[in-house]
């Protein structure tokens, strides 16, 4: 079936399936992977330790896949600069850049005039909107049911995204909860022209970065396994329950403040459990499509199955 729609046309891919930033986890192998599939994969450029190695990264991805990928700039939650990884990245030919986490003003103004496609996450009418008046080419709406940082009105994926349809005139893209087939086509259904998908992409072979233990902790849970913390900060973010979400709950209930929480919520224990697999000591985000998760395909084999599921729903509506 043909699967061309505006995102697809926009950003010259096959599926209109994109992969998530995923801070610590989105480098090459996940990148070129999504890509070769024929939907678009990101490499995350501030989880690197600096943007000498962020050209390393981004020139092993363009010699694993020949179509495009994106690079993510999350501008939020980092102490780095992050006008010099934009710079890194232009040199390395980026042709398509997503921001999410803060203003994304700088980041337009370092790519004015360079022809790269900007995509900026966004979880309110006014942020999409805003987004369009600095000459976004579409955006990615975010729904309260995702993995990482969301929104702070915890409003869902089924009614952000119809409401931002209609609210801007460049293409949108769903995401939040969005792991399969009837996903995709419900995204669709909404309006959106494609979708993002963050959580769903942790668990597949390609995502070499995330230890085992993450991965079949993603099969083992159910919708109900997340929560979300950093809320008493302003930055609410779905992680996987487990003991040190509890023990960062509780003291975000006792108003310890970033101080009091920062080694909680810290980069470091977030890669002890997903990098090194250490799930007493540490956090893991995931969104609540963890409760739809059950295998560790290839990427590929994800695509086929999405693909071949929404084939078979749009079959059925033809009846
Ligand atoms: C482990 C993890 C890390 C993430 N890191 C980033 C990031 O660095 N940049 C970004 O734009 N989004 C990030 N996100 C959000 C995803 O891009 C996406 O918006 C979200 O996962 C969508 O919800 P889903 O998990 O239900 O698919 C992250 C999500 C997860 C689960």
């Amino acid at each position: 079936m043909n699967w061309e729609t505006k995102i697809t046309k926009l950003l010259d891919i096959r599926y209109p399936i994109i992969q998530g930033g995923l801070a610590h986890l989105a480098y090459a192998d996940l990148a070129a992977a999504v890509s070769n599939a024929g939907g678009l994969g990101q490499v995350t450029a501030m989880s690197l330790k600096n943007p000498e190695l962020l050209k390393e990264e981004l020139r092993k991805t363009k010699a694993m896949t020949k179509h495009p990928f994106a690079v993510n700039f999350a501008i939020g939650s980092h102490d780095r600069p992050f006008i010099p990884y934009v710079e890194a990245a232009l040199e390395e030919g980026m042709s398509i850049a997503t921001i999410t986490g803060g203003n994304p003003k700088p980041v337009f103004d370092a790519l004015e005039g360079t022809g790269v496609k900007i995509i900026v996450l966004v979880a309110a009418v006014r942020q999409a909107q805003k987004a369009e008046e600095l000459g976004a080419d579409a955006v990615i709406v975010v729904g309260q049911e995702g993995g990482g940082h969301l929104g702070r009105d915890d409003l869902g994926t089924m009614v952000l995204v119809p409401r931002v349809v209609d609210a801007v005139n460049i293409p949108v893209v769903a995401s939040g909860g969005i792991g399969d087939g009837r996903g995709l086509m419900a995204a669709l259904s909404l309006g959106a022209e494609g979708v993002e998908m963050g959580t769903r992409f942790i668990a597949v072979k390609e995502c070499v970065g995330a230890n085992d233990v993450y991965k079949q902790s993603l099969i083992d849970a159910t919708e109900r396994d997340t929560v979300v913390i950093k809320r008493s900060l302003g930055a609410p973010a779905r992680a996987l329950s487990n003991h040190w979400t509890d023990k960062i709950l509780e003291m975000e209930k006792q108003q310890m403040g970033y101080e009091g929480l920062k080694d909680y919520i810290s980069g470091y224990s977030n890669k002890k459990y997903i990098h090194e697999g250490n799930k007493d000591e540490g956090y893991a985000w995931a969104g609540q499509v963890a409760g739809l998760i059950q295998d560790i395909p290839t990427v590929s084999e994800l695509f086929d199955k999405m693909i071949g599921e929404a084939d078979q729903i749009r079959k059925k509506w033809q009846q």
